[in-house]
This record gives structure tokens, sequence and C-alpha cells, in this order.
């Protein structure tokens, strides 16, 4: 691929991530829990038919100050165990609603930090789900986890309850870096957890990383990026650093030991592509590489890509997501509905209602329309018209009208060499997915933009 930074640079505006739509700054509390009560029971109707569920864990032992996540600091035995009893309280209500017959697909555990949790809890919620719901026997059940508190027993233990993918936050390898950003180093090297884990059954192998962090240059993540390499996970992510202090107050300190200047993180990131592609990573999306017998690379390929709040999947693993947990997200075919960020707030919610939502927004008909057509590009790079509007009962002329069609839009990005655009379709070049998020924005009716609302989109 020819990619200048210059040319990033011209594209790095800011704009939503699309990891829903319409963005979650659009939730509010018009959206009521009656509401959500009653599109819980419509999802039952609705498709997917698959159900995924997403269980947040809010803590972590101490605080990675570049950390855009949703937790909290070293909570005591007590708040644990009654944090464990909510989620209790909540998957039970939820599971009471839905459809016994409808099959779980995929159980994704975020936080925060997971495996930071006695590992007595984690089965304690296995079972519980196993109670209240039917696993499909190839369900994909995956964990969010930092190495520096994985030991060899707890994959033996995640093993044995029946997780089969790991998802391990490494972020960069060298130590100045962890240092600053007050993060500690992995428990056991990361090479013998990835052969361990392998040898256990685990599939889909992935290791996070962040580019755009303090002390990061060009020759340490270039580093960083061979190690990753040299391990051969089946997938690594290199994250973009989102950096935004007016929501993370931690970030600002970042700011005073120097973040490094947008050319030197696009010149991380391009980097890092040349020498993923180079070792036979495939890239999907926006800024995964995978390794090309992996699922995501297969479905990739064959234009089957999907994704919710908790990244990419495949059409066989995508179900509505129902959300357990404080800051949660349910993610449904006709409404979002998030949990209470705080956790007190959420259990004690939890604990007077079952349930503990704090916002939502309902989808109409036509803003489902708009999500699909923006999701198609940001998995696949794709939009076919007469399929999707086929797949909504409009005409394509109808559809074009919903989404504020003008092909103007597209000039800029066609004369980069970033798509190509005809009577049937936008299609996205390779180059194209590094601005997907600026491509999508043009499919937006309902944009909103301006500094301070969202991160940069490259
Ligand atoms: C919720 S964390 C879960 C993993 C686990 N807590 C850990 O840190 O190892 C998921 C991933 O989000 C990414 N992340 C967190 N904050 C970020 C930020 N501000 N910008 C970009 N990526 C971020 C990190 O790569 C992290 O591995
Ligand atoms: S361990 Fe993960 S979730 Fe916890 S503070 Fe660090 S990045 Fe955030």
């Amino acid at each position: 691929m020819d990619i200048s930074s210059e040319f990033l640079l011209k594209y790095n505006i800011s704009g939503p991530r699309y990891t829903s739509y319409p963005p979650a700054n659009f939730f509010n509390q018009g959206f009521t829990t009656s509401d959500y009560l009653s599109e819980l029971g419509a999802s039952n109707q609705q498709k997917p038919a698959n159900i995924s569920l997403y269980i947040h864990i809010p803590f972590c032992p101490q605080r990675c100050h570049f950390c855009g996540c949703s937790t909290v600091i070293a909570q005591r035995k007590m708040v644990v165990e009654r944090y464990i009893q909510a989620l209790k309280t909540e998957i039970k209500l939820v599971a009471s609603l839905l459809d016994s017959s409808r099959k779980v697909t995929q159980i994704h555990w975020g936080g925060g930090t997971p495996n930071s949790i006695s590992m007595s809890y984690i089965r304690e919620i296995m079972d519980w789900i196993r109670q209240h719901f039917t696993l499909n026997e190839s369900a994909e059940i995956a964990m969010e986890c930092s190495p520096a508190y994985l030991d060899y027993k707890h994959i033996d233990q995640l093993a044995d309850m029946g997780f089969n993918r790991i998802s391990l936050g490494i972020q960069d390898f060298r130590e100045d870096v962890l240092k600053v950003v007050n993060r500690e180093a992995p428990r056991h090297p990361v090479k013998d957890i990835v052969d361990y884990l392998r040898s256990k059954g685990f599939r889909g192998i992935n290791l996070d990383f962040i580019y755009g962090l303090p002390k990061q240059s060009l020759e340490s993540f270039r580093s960083t990026m061979e190690q990753a390499i040299a391990i051969r996970p089946d997938r690594i992510v290199t994250f973009s650093y989102a950096h935004v202090p007016w929501v993370k107050a931690a970030q600002k300190q970042l700011e005073t030991i120097g973040l490094p200047d947008s050319s030197d993180k696009m010149n991380m990131f391009l980097q890092a592509t040349a020498q993923l592609t180079e070792a036979g990573y495939c890239p999907i999306g926006i800024d995964h590489f995978t390794l090309p017998d992996d699922d995501l690379t297969k479905a990739f390929k064959t234009k089957q890509l999907h994704r919710n709040f908790q990244g990419y999947c495949t059409r066989e693993t995508t179900g509505q997501v129902y959300a357990f947990g404080a800051s949660s997200i349910t993610q449904l075919a006709g409404a979002y509905a998030q949990n209470y960020k705080d956790i007190t707030k959420y259990m004690e919610k939890v604990e007077a209602n079952g349930t503990a939502l704090e916002r939502g927004y309902k989808l109409s008909k036509e803003e489902q329309t708009v999500r699909a057509a923006i999701n198609s590009i940001m998995c696949n790079g794709l939009l076919r018209w007469d399929e999707l509007a086929g797949e909504y009962g409009l005409s394509v002329e109808e559809l074009k009208k919903l989404l504020a069609y003008d092909p103007a839009k597209f000039d800029n990005f066609i004369a980069d060499g970033l798509m190509q655009l005809d009577d049937q379709q936008i299609h996205l070049s390779e180059k194209g997915f590094l601005c997907a998020r600026n491509i999508a924005m043009a499919l937006d009716p309902a944009l909103q933009t301006g500094d301070g609302v969202y991160s940069k989109t490259v």
C-alpha cells in the first residue's frame, strides 16, 4: 500500500467510531426501563435469533493512565461479591424474558480486567449462565485478560469452564513505556502464555497494542511489532491511542510526559501495517491483522464480517447482544440500552429493580437501515445498493434518499484511490479501509461533528 503520513493527516478529523449507530452520545434518558423491558421481549422476534452475552467486570488492580475503558481500581472483596450477585440478578431477569429456544453463540467477558477477580466468581457466573440459557455447542467464549495477572493455573481453570478464546492486552513490550503509563508488565513471557493457551485448545488468540503513547518512537514500536510477530498470535490489534481527556481525566497526565505528534503516530501505524502484512497477516477492518486461516480472515474475505461493541465477529457467532454489569450496553436489532456506569448506583438499581438502565435509544426502521449501511462499509468495505434495499424492503432510490446520498461527497475519496462507486455499489480499496470512518460519515444523515465530541478518525 502506498500511503504517506500527509495522506493520513488529511483524513484525520474528529468523527464517530461507529461501534454503534447512532453513536453512544445519542443515547438518552427518554428511553426508560419499561422501554428496555419491552425491547427485550420484542428482540425474540427480531434477527439475528442468536444470543450474544456480554459480562462487564469493571475492576482493575491499578489504572493505566491511557485507559479509555469503564473501570474502578482495587475494590474490596465485599464489593466484588456484591457486584457478582447483582450480575446474577440481572442475568436471571433478562433470561426470563427471552425465548428459551434461542441459543447462545457468543459469551464475551470484558472490562476492566476480568481475570483480576477470583476465578471462583467467574465460575459462579458461568454456571449461572448455563442454568439460565442454552449454549450452542460451538459457542465462542472469550475473555479480555491483562497478562500482568494471568497465571498458567488461571488458563487451566478458564479452559475447564469452557473458555476458548482469549485477548491479551499487551499495549507495548517496552518496560519504559509501561512504566510511564502506570501499567504492570506481564507476569510470564507472552510467548509462553500464547503457547500454553494453544496447547489448551484456545483459538483466535489476540494481542492488543496501542500506538501513540508517551515514550514510544518509530524505532521502539517497530521492535514491539517484531516481538509480536515472533509470537505469532492469530490476531494482532494496533489501536490508535484515543486521547479524550475531557472524558477520562487521568489521560491528562500523559500530556505532561509528552505524547508523540500526529505525524509520528501515523508513521508508527504505517510501519506496523507494513511489518504485519509482510509477515503474512491480513489487514481486516481498520486496525485488526489476522492470520490467513483465522475465522475473521475468512469472514472478511467472503464479505461476511460483523461487529459489535466487543469487536469483530463472524456471522456464526453474531447475535443480538444482552449485556450485564455497570456501563454495559445491550445491542438489539431495535434498541441500545446502557446500564449505569457508577458501580454503586448499578448495584443499588439492580438490587431494587432487577435492572440498572441509565439511558438508551430506540432505533426507527430508517435508523436500522442506516446502521446496516454503515456497518457494511466499516466491516466489509462494501455497500451493494440493491442487496441492502431488498433487505429493508425499500427501492434503491428510497435507500439513497434515506442516506442523504450525494455522489459529490465521495469525489475526494475517489480521487485519492480510497473507493470506487458505480450504480451497483460503493467499494473501498485496501487504502480506503484506513479511512472507513470518514467514508461512513458521508453516509450518516444525522452526523454531528466538532472537536471535543469524538476522537480522531485515523
Ligand atoms: C478494556 S481493555 C481490556 C483488557 C485489559 N484490561 C488490559 O488492559 O489488558 C481493552 C483494550 O482497549 C484498549 N484501550 C484502552 N484504552 C484505550 C485508549 N484510550 N485508546 C485506544 N485503545 C485503548 C487497550 O488496547 C486494551 O487492551
Ligand atoms: S488494565 Fe485494561 S481496563 Fe484496566 S486500567 Fe489498564 S487498560 Fe484500562
